[in-house]
């Protein structure tokens, strides 16, 4: 059992911010000149972003789908709908293609109730915050209670995923940026908050996420993305065969609603003990026939978030391995590696068999999620990592998902 503090704070980078405040964000025309190193874009870019429509949303604004191409082929699709990851085409052993992202055709299926924040960037806060309240500089702040008596991924219709983002193809890359400022006291969180995603297909097979973020108000930030895996193929039945891979000693147990008790607790002799590869059906924990008390699991299946270890140590200079998902049938292997303290590992419980991309169904444990991050409700957590972003500094981290076949 680990009780470990982490002292470290989470944003750093003064510089950083102010230039980030500072600058003007570009137009599509800007070019390599631009005050912001991250989004210099060209005319002439050699290498740049395609753009589609995606549809308009049903307020009737127009989104747009973005494709990444990497010189082996790879295909990474992104929109500016909620900056959300749409499809991933990647290779199996003998070198075909498929994606394995759910999702769906266009904006009106991502705006629909069959949404369950399938590959978007989630926030402002991801995961679950405890009866959608906390406390910051003695004011106690109400956000909305989407999910039963707790906050979830960000709120209500203002939430991350569920806006339009700006777009602005990097140059020379295949990459994509996307910005959005979510105003002062936007679903109840305080500060007028200005976030950068930039999302980056790179030659060695790797998807890469950047994400960025200042305030002008102490605010709580955690974001991350919500992609649901299926390396078979989206769509192509359950994931009880993938083999998951975590670095994690520990993890964060939780009361009935999902919220973490505060504790963090060794993973031996439990169902959640993923430091060698086990098919994630092997052993999946069901509250119906597992009581709480050998995984500390609420929910069915699993739904828990992972400390990742060696986080404490390393924090801000390398990214960590996290997790290893390999499917065994086609051979597709993803890692992952981030500077995040946690990973959420999610297997789908609440799929329900729903139509997705190309008329492809969903179902149940049809795709895994597993959304870096730091600890679901640390805003209500003192010896959780911090997630409070300050006037002044940067909120900045990366994941990178690395694709491979064996
Ligand atoms: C996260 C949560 C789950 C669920 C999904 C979205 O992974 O941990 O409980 O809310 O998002 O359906």
């Amino acid at each position: 059992m680990q009780t470990n503090l982490f002292p470290v704070l989470k944003y750093s980078g003064v510089i950083a911010a102010m230039l980030f405040m500072n600058a003007c964000l570009p137009d599509q025309n800007d070019g390599p000149g631009s005050s912001d190193p991250d989004l210099k874009t060209s005319k002439s870019g050699a290498k740049k972003a395609a753009t589609a429509d995606f549809g308009k949303t049903k307020a009737g604004e127009p989104t747009e789908i973005y494709t990444l191409k990497n010189k082996n082929g790879l295909i990474a699709k992104v929109s500016t709908f909620g900056a959300t990851l749409v499809e991933l085409h990647i290779p199996d052993k003998d070198g075909n293609f498929v994606d394995v992202l759910n999702g769906f055709d266009d904006v009106s299926g991502y705006e629909g109730e069959d949404n369950q924040y399938f590959g978007c960037t989630t926030g402002r806060v991801c995961n679950r915050i405890a009866k959608g309240k906390f406390t910051l500089d003695g004011k106690e702040y109400t956000l909305a209670t989407n999910n039963d008596p707790n906050h979830l991924h960000g709120g209500g219709d203002k939430a991350l995923s569920k806006q339009v983002w700006k777009a602005v193809p990097v140059v020379g890359q295949a990459a994509v940026a996307f910005t959005l400022t979510s105003p002062d006291g936007e679903e109840g969180y305080p500060g007028n908050l200005s976030m950068k995603v930039i999302y980056t297909l790179t030659d060695d097979n790797e998807l890469r996420i950047d994400y960025n973020a200042t305030t002008d108000k102490a605010t709580p930030v955690n974001l991350t993305n919500h992609a649901y895996f299926n390396l078979g193929g989206a769509g192509s039945g359950n994931v009880l065969n993938h083999e998951l891979t975590l670095n994690a000693d520990n993890y964060t147990p939780t009361d009935e609603t999902l919220i973490p008790t505060g504790k963090v607790e060794s993973v031996e002799g439990t169902p959640l003990d993923f430091r060698k590869a086990h098919a994630i059906g092997e052993r999946i924990p069901d509250k119906d026939v597992t009581k709480t008390d050998d995984c500390k699991t609420a929910t069915l299946g699993y739904d828990h978030n992972f400390v990742i270890n060696g986080w404490g140590r390393s924090h801000g200079e390398d990214l960590l391995f996290a997790a290893r998902l390999k499917d065994p049938k086609s051979g597709r292997v993803m890692e992952i590696h981030t500077d995040q303290p946690g990973i959420q590992f999610y297997s789908g419980n609440f799929l329900k068999a729903q139509k997705g991309k190309g008329d492809k169904t969903y179902p149940f444990r049809g795709a895994v999620c597993l959304e870096t991050q730091h600890f679901p409700d640390s805003v209500n957590h003192g010896n959780f990592p911090s997630t409070i972003l300050k006037p002044g500094e940067t909120y900045k981290t990366t994941t990178v998902h690395k694709f491979s076949a064996e």
